[in-house]
């Protein structure tokens, strides 16, 4: 039996008050908290933030540790119960043997090749963008934060359900996103007042959870009664959990489990998305030579062409390795946290049982032992044999890592590539203020204010 760790485990010298702990200094400006931390500690520190005690690592080695070698240690934190209430029970906030058989089910969706099917919706739906786009006055600051929220919204909705949202995109999208910034909303509040009330944002909740359930319900039972071809079934995610057969039992997912996992891809998957395209937009109006290395990559490989080949992978390496530095820099995700179901050793030290694990991209990312002048933006890093190559697997991970990866990460990839080579390719861009724009770790790690840019 273990109580005392063989080393006392570093607390910040400057703890707080005994009640609030570090809650203040994390309230006030996360990111800088946790930056100072990292240099006052070198492998791990223990927290109280809302009154919890939490357990943060800066090492590479420890991260994996936690997210791959002794994962079967670690379940979803409670942050998770809230998201519940918005997304049921989805990969995202699922855990044990019920989250296993789900990502076996949806795994294989996720697969290269059927992807390849996707990225041809991504494309028309890019396409369409763009085109509206062009019909802006020329020269009129566009606001890139908003206009990303938007495509990626669509994209996102017509890869889950195909031509089946035609006509009920806009209503299906509003409704997602109403579900999504409620739980955002909620998850973020030291003030929740209960479901049940009937208040007008819990009024509002209700009725876009109805519509959400209703279009996804109608659309499943019109599918189960005339099943798709089988080409048809691969042309959107739905098609493909619908089929989706459990090798070992040979059970499918019921509706209501599709239903979950539609609105946890849904919402997973478009904001994250959008905020690093607004990041890699910002990062490229700050560095006109980069941007024209990647101006130069799209034009000879696209040519005159409208739209980018399906293998956007291979054919845009340097679009790629934009994007990787981008997430590099301004993770999304930028912490993510664990419940430790039994005390844990890390080196001399130990996470008790019931506490939470912290590992934090944006702090990895940024880290002088794995990344040299890691504050710069530099997509070489990313190049083959540069960098990324020779540093730790665990010094970059904007997608999570071991049996939790991100579901999705191919999917995201593939989507930014082709928003970003379809844009430079009709666009000069370059930014509307000399403002500097700074993080801001919501759920996701926003911009502080949009970011606009102007189009030529
Ligand atoms: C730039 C875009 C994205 C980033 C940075 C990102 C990041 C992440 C991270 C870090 C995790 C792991 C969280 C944890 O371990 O606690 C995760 C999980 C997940 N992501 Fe993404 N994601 C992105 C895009 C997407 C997309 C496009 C989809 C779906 C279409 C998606 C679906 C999911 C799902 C379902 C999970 C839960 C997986 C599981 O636990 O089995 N993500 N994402």
């Amino acid at each position: 039996m273990e109580t005392v760790a063989t080393s006392p485990l570093p607390v910040p010298r400057r703890a707080g008050l005994p009640i609030l702990g570090n809650t203040l200094a994390f309230l006030y400006n996360p990111l800088k908290a946790l930056r100072s931390l990292r240099q006052e500690y070198e492998r791990i520190v223990h927290l109280q933030i809302g009154g919890r005690n939490q357990y943060l690592v800066f090492n590479p080695e420890d991260a994996k540790h936690i997210l791959q070698e002794n994962h079967r240690n670690y379940g979803r934190s409670p942050a998770f119960e809230v998201l519940r209430i918005f997304l049921g029970n989805g990969l995202l906030t699922s855990d044990g043997d019920f989250w296993r058989r789900q990502r076996r089910l949806a795994q294989p969706a996720f697969h290269r090749q059927k992807l390849a099917a996707l990225a041809e919706t991504m494309i028309s739906e890019t396409a369409d963008w763009i085109d509206e786009l062009q019909q802006l006055p020329p020269h009129k600051p566009i606001n890139m934060s908003q206009a990303f929220m938007d495509v990626t919204m669509r994209i996102v909705c017509k890869t889950l359900f195909g031509s089946d949202t035609a006509g009920k995109l806009t209503g299906l999208s509003q409704a997602l996103d109403t579900l999504n910034y409620m739980a955002n909303r909620r998850l973020l509040s030291p003030i929740r007042v209960p479901m049940h009330w009937k208040t007008p944002s819990n009024n509002r909740f209700r009725q876009a959870g109805q519509l959400v359930d209703m279009f996804i319900y109608e659309v499943i039972n019109a599918r189960r009664k005339n099943p798709l071809t089988e080409n048809e079934q691969r042309s959107d995610l739905l098609g493909m959990l619908l089929s989706a057969e459990d090798e070992e039992t040979g059970e499918r997912m019921s509706d209501k489990q599709l239903r979950d996992e539609c609105v946890t891809l849904f919402s997973a998957g478009h904001e994250t998305t959008a905020v690093s395209m607004a990041w890699t937009i910002y990062l490229l109006t700050q560095h006109p030579d980069i941007l024209l290395r990647l101006q130069t990559e799209v034009q000879s490989v696209l040519g005159d062409s409208r739209v980018p080949p399906s293998d956007v992978f291979r054919a845009l390496p340097y679009t790629l390795q934009v994007i990787q530095e981008s997430l590099r820099l301004y993770p999304p995700a930028w912490i993510m946290s664990r419940l430790a179901h039994q005390n844990d050793h890390i080196g001399p030290y130990i996470i008790p049982a019931g506490s939470t694990a912290l590992v934090s991209p944006y702090i990895l990312h940024r880290n002088p032992a794995s990344w040299s002048d890691p504050e710069r933006f530099n997509p070489d890093r990313f190049a083959p044999g540069g960098e990324k190559d020779q540093a730790h697997a665990y010094a970059y991970v904007p997608f999570g890592g071991g049996p939790r990866l991100c579901i999705g990460n191919q999917f995201a990839l593939m989507e930014m590539q082709i928003l970003l080579a379809m844009l430079v390719r009709k666009f000069r861009f370059s930014q509307v203020s000399s403002q500097v724009i700074n993080p801001k770790p919501l759920i996701t790690l926003r911009p502080n204010r949009p970011i606009y840019a102007q189009f030529t």
